[in-house]
């Protein structure tokens, strides 16, 4: 049977939030017990839009900061950066080969982040999809943690896998491989915050590229940043409801009370056990508090870490290495497959 395998990463644009940390990193810390885990700053997601390459390269240390400052184990686990292990953009353009334009014309985050002008959106940013698939399958990954807007993106990747499988059905039997080549990687979207809204409209999600600094909570933000986010937090006029049927049609009440539960390593039924009835600004200050209890120990170790380019650097390369190996012995026997 195929090794279980954790796959994910995060793109080193800047901004990471905590929607970034509920809805991934914090997840990959508590899969390092059940899993084998390789962690990925996605650095070749990034440059699918324009980056400042002095701010990339300064970003991509940040978010590897990020994954050891929230306690993953870069000697027991993996984690490196996506651009150097070759086989990610080698294997995307196979991917390119198998993946149909009908489906990627199906991708609703290309028709987000292309807007009005789709005519001058990059090549990359369309086929990014393929790319990622290449990240997640170049490790044979079974398990993928994510947040909800990555869903679409999962099952891309698993009709690549599939038709892979079955395009090179035969040169798979004849090379001894096992039929099922390329798993079909599981999305793993669980929990209160696989979705985390935006601080100022409850319609949008929390993200790195919303100009208004006051829509996120930065794993970068001081006590008081975070406080005065949380305040000032858009909220209806009404107390927290008793149930959690009472957060229907309130977004902006079931995002902090899953933003609470999830920090709590809680569930909104247990959150409103305790606060239902509660008017906001009671449960906006515990929210603060909890907040700032967690986020402030990940914040100090990623500024300690940072001043430390050299050892950021070090388990980057170490990581790389060991990924590589990997990512090399898949590309041996994808090229024997396709006959190249
Ligand atoms: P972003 O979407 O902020 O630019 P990435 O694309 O690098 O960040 O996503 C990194 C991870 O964070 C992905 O697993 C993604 O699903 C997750 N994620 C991003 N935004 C949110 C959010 N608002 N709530 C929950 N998870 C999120
Ligand atoms: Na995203």
């Amino acid at each position: 049977s195929v090794p279980q395998r954790v796959f994910s990463g995060v793109q080193p644009t800047g901004n990471l939030h905590l929607g970034n940390y509920l809805g991934a990193i914090k997840r990959f810390v508590e899969l390092q017990d059940r899993f084998g885990c390789i962690y990925c700053v996605v650095d070749l997601h990034a440059i699918t839009v324009w980056q400042d390459p002095a701010e990339l390269r300064r970003s991509i240390r940040e978010v590897a900061a990020a994954f050891l400052a929230a306690g993953v184990d870069g000697e027991k686990h993996i984690v490196f950066n996506q651009s150097q292990v070759s086989g990610h953009a080698e294997l995307a353009w196979i991917f390119n080969c198998v993946a149909r334009l009908g489906w990627l014309n199906r991708m609703t985050q290309f028709k987000e982040k292309a807007g009005k002008d789709r005519e001058n959106a990059s090549v990359g940013l369309y086929a990014y999809p393929n790319l990622m698939a290449a990240d997640i399958l170049l490790y044979r990954a079974t398990h993928v943690p994510v947040g909800e807007d990555q869903k679409q993106h999962l099952e891309l990747a698993r009709d690549i896998a599939q038709k892979f499988n079955n395009d090179f059905a035969a040169s798979i039997a004849a090379n001894g491989l096992d039929e099922k080549f390329f798993p079909l990687p599981e999305p793993l979207i669980a929990g209160p915050a696989t979705r985390v809204m935006s601080l100022r409209d409850g319609s949008k999600k929390m993200s790195k590229s919303e100009p208004s600094d006051a829509s996120r909570i930065n794993l970068t933000d001081d006590a008081d940043q975070i406080a005065s986010k949380i305040r000032k937090a858009k909220t209806d006029p009404l107390p927290l409801p008793e149930t959690v049927e009472g957060l229907k049609d309130r977004p902006e009440a079931d995002n902090l009370v899953g933003i609470y539960a999830a920090l709590a390593d809680s569930d909104a039924a247990a959150v409103l056990a305790q606060y239902g009835g509660a008017q906001f600004s009671a449960f906006k200050q515990a929210l603060v508090d909890l907040t700032v209890d967690k986020l402030a120990p990940i914040n100090a170790e990623m500024k300690r870490l940072v001043a430390d380019p050299g050892h950021i650097d070090r388990v980057l390369g170490h990581g790389a290495e060991r990924a590589d190996a990997i990512a090399e012995t898949t590309m041996a026997a994808v090229k024997d497959i396709v006959g190249l």
